[in-house]
């Protein structure tokens, strides 16, 4: 079991499998996209499922493959096969754009759900937002997975401004789809303004909503969770408090980025660099463990602790770390 100095149990891996994407999302990336990493700098899909076993042995029950996109890497399904066979759980965000021909497999597989990013209801918005005219795709996609009752949810990043004049659009939505919806706090992942302009908080998010569904309750959590619990009637949804970070004490997620370097809070500065350990010849399995054990005991208490010792207050894209 891997267990940090709060007796904290991380059990649930986050997986980066590329920081490339085919869309450009204001609060993620540039126009011109960011200095995507070389293929050889990649962990490849041997060395993720080497790692993977590892992780297993350590007690992860849940991965999540994220990015940038999982599905530009080429090949990416026979991973997900891979990863299917190892652990109980297997989940994967996506934006949606790619799933055309992949949503029968992903569900023969037994992937357990899909969280779908779509940050507006409007073509022209999700535009602006995305840059890139895919509404109609997604939009196609995610009624696809629902035809195929393949689970998922939708994550919503808000931008006060741009896309909060929606949240309840959304609920709407979700409701009479019967999808749950999660959104999320605007993190200072795009390397320009940190999105400080466009950040809403979640109380505010929150206040929101209730305003329109007065009969809103609050769920208790109900296990280690990156999502404030809602509900309206016998709906339920989700509020992320990404930046606010209120839920670190129950944390039980790491992450692999796409690089390989094994990070223990989104937030953490530096990580170990497992690409490196992986391709040394005088590392072995045990070795790779015991580092990775090392390395979840020096967790911090919170995602706040970890970014006092970063100097950097805007951070890379998310790609380069896995959404
Ligand atoms: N703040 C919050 N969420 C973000 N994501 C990407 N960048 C940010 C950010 N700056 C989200 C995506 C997707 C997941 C991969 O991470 O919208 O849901
Ligand atoms: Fe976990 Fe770090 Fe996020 Fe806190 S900030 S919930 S420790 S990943």
């Amino acid at each position: 079991m891997l267990l940090d100095q709060y007796q904290r149990i991380a059990n649930y891996l986050r997986i980066g499998v590329t920081d490339r994407c085919n869309l450009r999302c204001r609060y993620c990336m540039p126009e011109q996209g960011i200095d995507f990493a070389h293929r050889n700098d990649l962990l490849s899909y041997e060395e993720i499922t080497r790692l993977a076993q590892i992780f297993r042995g350590l007690g992860v029950e849940k991965v999540r493959l994220t990015g940038g996109e999982p599905f530009v890497r080429k090949g990416i399904d026979q991973l997900i096969q891979q990863l299917c066979s190892i652990f109980p759980k297997v989940h994967i965000t996506t934006n949606a754009t790619l799933l055309d021909g992949y949503i029968e497999a992903l569900k023969d597989m037994g992937v357990a759900s899909l969280n779908i990013s779509i940050d507006s209801l409007d073509r022209e918005r999700f535009f602006s937002i995305t840059r890139r005219d895919d509404y109609i795709r997604v939009m196609q996609n995610i009624q696809a997975c629902l035809d195929a009752e393949l689970s998922i949810k939708l994550n919503i990043v808000v931008m006060k401004g741009i896309n909060d004049m929606e949240l309840v659009d959304f609920i709407e939505f979700g409701m009479n789809k019967g999808v749950e919806v999660r959104f999320i706090e605007a993190m200072p992942f795009n390397e320009v303004d940190g999105n400080k302009d466009v950040f809403m908080p979640c109380q505010d998010i929150e206040a929101h909503i209730k305003a329109n569904y007065p009969s809103m309750n609050i769920l208790p959590s109900d296990g280690p969770s990156s999502s404030n619990l809602y509900q309206i009637g016998a709906y339920r949804f989700g509020i992320i408090p990404a930046y606010s970070r209120s839920l670190c004490g129950q944390c039980n997620r790491i992450r692999l980025t796409p690089k390989g370097e094994f990070l223990t809070c989104l937030y953490a500065k530096k990580g170990l660099n497992l690409l490196e350990l992986l391709r040394n010849e005088g590392y072995n399995n045990d070795m790779i463990r015991e580092a990775i054990v090392q390395q979840v005991q020096g967790k911090l208490k919170s995602g706040f602790d970890e970014e006092a010792k970063r100097e950097e207050r805007i951070f890379n894209s998310m790609t380069t770390i896995g959404g």
